[in-house]
């Protein structure tokens, strides 16, 4: 009881339910009893009605009355019980008394003309008593219980409309409310199901007046935000941008100085210095292009030959491998075009081909491959190094993140690049183990739109 009293306070929609339901309940309660004591008294009406009817008739047709004798009456009848009794009131003398099983009845030769309720034997009657044209004083009956029943039986029926209209108008209550609010639970996951990229206003021309102030409070907030994120990336943008020049100057020099007459020992020393230095041009490089994947968003699509991309790339990194006696190639022959812009395809295979060089052992295997899947180009780059354990997926996204224990340089920023591309494209990423079943080497699958269907 408590929790729903909390949820009641919580929410206008159920208060709002539960309030206009109790009203209907109420007027519906408070109309059924006057509707149902209404009805009961027009039937007692229209019963005394028929009493007079009855003896205006019996005066009017000059008519006689006759008592058959020993006459029974079995007062289990339904019907008997609401019949009408005829007798002259003069008769009444001449009643046994027990009038369950002959006329007369014993009522009160005192009676004055009129509608009265009279007790006989145990059992009530209404009773009309009129003095005819001829002077003689008849007593038309009916027992009270007959007549109750009757009359407690239309009253009932007359409560039918209000057991018909009652659930129908919670019903009616019910979806109007649910409808009325619908709008709030669309927009709540039209927002919910939004990336951090999307910080576009929500539209709120369709919306009920009493919400748009507060759609209009969110999309003031939610321009805010852009701006700020904007901001922060201009500036790291420009900060690498500006670091960019210094370096390149230093690592010249660096150059310069191992050109120069010096010590082996100095020499040395130059190695690690000139390798710092590289590393950071890299940091740095990867810094610019994350801060420019994640800033503008309408670059012009175009259809993309995967193959010229894999060769490409392969052409950049093919050293690397070398080096390490990888056996990287492409596998299959079909090419698929797909829609990208081709720089920010170049970014994601290359970011991802450098880490399969990079964390697969000497004398390991790559292979990057396109086929159709359900509709899209799924490309896959499959190496045979120590893959990614399932509880690290999530976190190998996250810029600066880089696995314990790795001995190779990197930034931690290819796998953040690839994600932010992937975002504003609208491809899908997925990583899993190249075996299976070992566990072992990465497998990196992307989605992409397919531009033309290839050819067959
Ligand atoms: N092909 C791969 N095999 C094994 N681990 C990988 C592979 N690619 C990425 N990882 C893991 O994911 C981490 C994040 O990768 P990334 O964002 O490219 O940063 P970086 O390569 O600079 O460390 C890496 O440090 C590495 O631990
Ligand atoms: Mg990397």
């Amino acid at each position: 009881m408590d929790g729903f009293k909390k949820r009641l306070s919580e929410s206008v929609q159920l208060r709002l339910s539960v309030t206009l339901s109790l009203a209907i309940l109420i007027v519906a309660i408070l109309a059924g009893i006057f509707a149902f004591v209404s009805a009961f008294d027009e039937a007692h009406e229209m019963q005394d009605a028929t009493l007079r009817q009855v003896a205006v008739l019996f005066d009017r047709q000059h008519m006689t009355l006759q008592y058959p004798e020993g006459q029974i009456s079995d007062s289990d009848d339904d019907d008997d019980e609401s019949r009408l009794v005829i007798q002259y009131l003069a008769d009444s003398s001449k009643a046994s008394g027990n009038n369950d099983d002959v006329t007369p009845l014993p009522f009160p030769t005192t009676l004055a003309d009129g509608l009265s309720t009279v007790t006989v034997g145990g059992e009530a009657f209404r009773v009309l008593v009129k003095t005819t044209a001829r002077g003689e004083r008849i007593a038309v009956a009916q027992e009270t219980g007959a007549r109750d029943k009757d009359a407690r039986e239309s009253a009932w029926r007359s409560l039918l409309p209000f057991l018909i209209l009652f659930p129908v108008l919670l019903l009616v209550v019910g979806d109007l409310v649910r409808k009325l609010f619908r709008p709030i639970a669309t927009l709540s996951s039209e927002i919910d199901q939004r990336t951090e990229q999307e910080l576009h206003p929500v539209d709120e021309s369709h919306l009920p007046t009493e919400i748009r102030p507060f759609v209009v409070a969110i999309n003031r907030l939610l321009e805010r935000v852009a701006n700020t994120l904007d901001t922060q990336r201009r500036f790291v943008a420009d900060a690498a941008h500006e670091l960019r020049s210094p370096l390149t100057a230093l690592s010249l020099q660096a150059e310069r100085l191992a050109a120069a007459d010096m010590s082996p020992q100095a020499h040395e020393r130059l190695a690690p210095l000139r390798r710092g230095i590289e590393r950071g041009r890299n940091l740095i490089d990867q810094l610019l292009t994350l801060a420019k994947v994640q800033s503008d968003s309408s670059t012009p699509i175009s259809p993309v030959s995967v193959h010229d991309v894999y060769r490409q790339v392969l052409e950049d990194l093919l050293p690397l491998a070398d080096i390490k006696h990888l056996d990287i190639g492409v596998e299959g022959t079909q090419d698929i075009q797909v829609l990208i812009d081709e720089t920010d395809l170049m970014t994601l295979i290359k970011n991802l081909v450098d880490n399969a060089i990079r964390y697969t052992p000497e004398g390991g295997r790559i292979d990057l491959s396109v086929v159709m899947d359900q509709g899209a180009a799924r490309l896959q780059i499959k190496d045979s190094g120590p893959g990614i354990a399932l509880e690290e997926r999530a976190r190998v996204f996250d810029p600066f993140y880089r696995s314990l224990g790795t001995d190779e340089a990197g930034s931690g920023l290819g796998l953040s690049i690839v994600q932010a591309i992937a975002q504003r494209t609208g491809a899908r990423i997925d990583l899993g183990f190249t075996d299976e079943v070992e566990h072992r080497g990465l497998s990196v699958s992307v989605w992409l739109r397919v531009a033309s269907k290839p050819s067959l």
